[in-house]
């Protein structure tokens, strides 16, 4: 059984982010997900497939290749493949023999999302994908999206997401301010249906410097953050903060700093992953040049964090035997690690069941 604080296993029967929309501009996109080499792409109809990035012919990448009437060109000898994996035109050739198949995934475009399902096609239910309204209005929640590498495995950056303590010391200069405050501060974490949820309010702080970029608060503020673990790889963030005196547990809604954060984490393989995250700054409808400001401001910070990960990640393969020591703050951390194993063996054991 895999240890709580090592490299989680993967969890196949789930939808993760494969993708940003606008990562397919091009058309296609090569993308290993979970050890499998992924071919993205968008057909002549605009409809999204991904099916294995390996030819079936000679062992080509199909991303080498592109996009033509019936599907994915093979680059090499002009196979064509459709979103099915199935291989619909052989070059010189009349009959194709049942064989020529390549696997393909069930894919859904959302919101702003390529999610992809890497387990079961036959249980992938779309109901189950993570509904993120943010991203359909773009006036209502001016936004930005990002992707970044990282050099870890991805229940590590879930650790990092449900953990706030380190914002006073790796986001110093950015969104982090004085790390007692942050160590301090009351935090409450409570189980959800998928996942969990840390609520953490700091009252009566002064404003961190990029909030004050977007709000030119007049003294001290009262802030919140909510982070949302969802099975198995988002997280999202409701975070923000009003004035001293103006009720911001009652008007959170009501303007001063509001953002909404998106952060998807993809495993590439065991030690690397895929970061996908947007940043959608709710009270900057009129000026759309804030949305810019915050997430110039934000990007950097998830750069530190990354940064703190790929060495972390490394120093833990020189002996990944030796277990982690767990301290007071690494509550909601522990908590989401938990519901991730239980959902893992619960897998596991219908798979077990499945074999007999
Ligand atoms: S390797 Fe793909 S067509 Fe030959
Ligand atoms: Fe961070």
């Amino acid at each position: 059984m895999a240890r709580e604080n090592a490299n989680a296993p993967y969890l196949r029967n789930a939808w993760y982010v494969g993708a940003w929309d606008d990562e397919l501009s091009k058309g296609i996109l090569a993308r290993t997900i979970m050890d499998e080499p992924i071919a993205f792409f968008r057909d002549a109809q605009g409809k999204v497939g991904a099916i294995e990035d390996r030819c079936c012919h000679r062992g080509a990448a199909l991303t080498d290749g592109k996009v033509v009437e019936n599907g994915l060109q093979c680059g090499y000898h002009g196979l064509v493949f459709d979103a099915k994996g199935k291989c619909v035109e052989i070059p010189g050739q009349d009959s194709i023999p049942p064989m020529a198949q390549v696997k393909h995934y069930p894919v859904v475009e959302r919101q702003g999302f390529i999610w992809i399902w890497m387990g079961d096609p036959a249980l992938a239910d779309e109901s189950q994908i993570i509904d993120w309204p943010f991203h359909d209005d773009k006036k209502l929640y001016p936004h930005r999206k990002a992707y970044l590498r990282i050099r870890a495995n991805y229940l590590m950056m879930i650790d990092n997401l449900m953990d706030l303590t380190h914002l006073g010391y790796v986001h110093s200069k950015t969104i982090g301010g004085n790390p007692l405050s942050h160590v301090s501060a009351k935090m409450d974490v409570v189980r959800t249906e998928k996942g969990c949820k840390l609520t953490r309010w700091m009252e009566n702080v002064l404003p961190p410097p990029t909030y004050l970029k977007g709000v030119p608060f007049a003294g001290k503020i009262d802030r919140w953050q909510e982070f949302e673990y969802v099975l198995p790889g988002s997280v999202l963030q409701w975070s923000g903060a009003l004035d001293v005196g103006k009720g911001a547990r009652e008007n959170r809604d009501q303007y001063g700093v509001h953002l909404r954060l998106y952060h998807a984490i993809t495993p590439e393989t065991e030690n690397s992953s895929h970061y996908l995250f947007s940043v959608g700054a709710h009270f900057a409808q009129d000026n759309p040049a804030i949305v810019e400001t915050i997430f110039n401001d934000t990007y950097p910070t998830f750069i530190e964090d990354v940064e703190i990960m790929n060495n972390q990640q490394a120093r833990i393969d020189m002996d990944p035997t030796r277990p982690l020591l767990a301290i007071k703050a690494d509550n909601a951390l522990q908590q989401a690690r938990r519901v991730f194993m239980a959902a893992y063996e619960a897998e596991q054991a219908m798979k077990r069941q499945a074999a007999e």
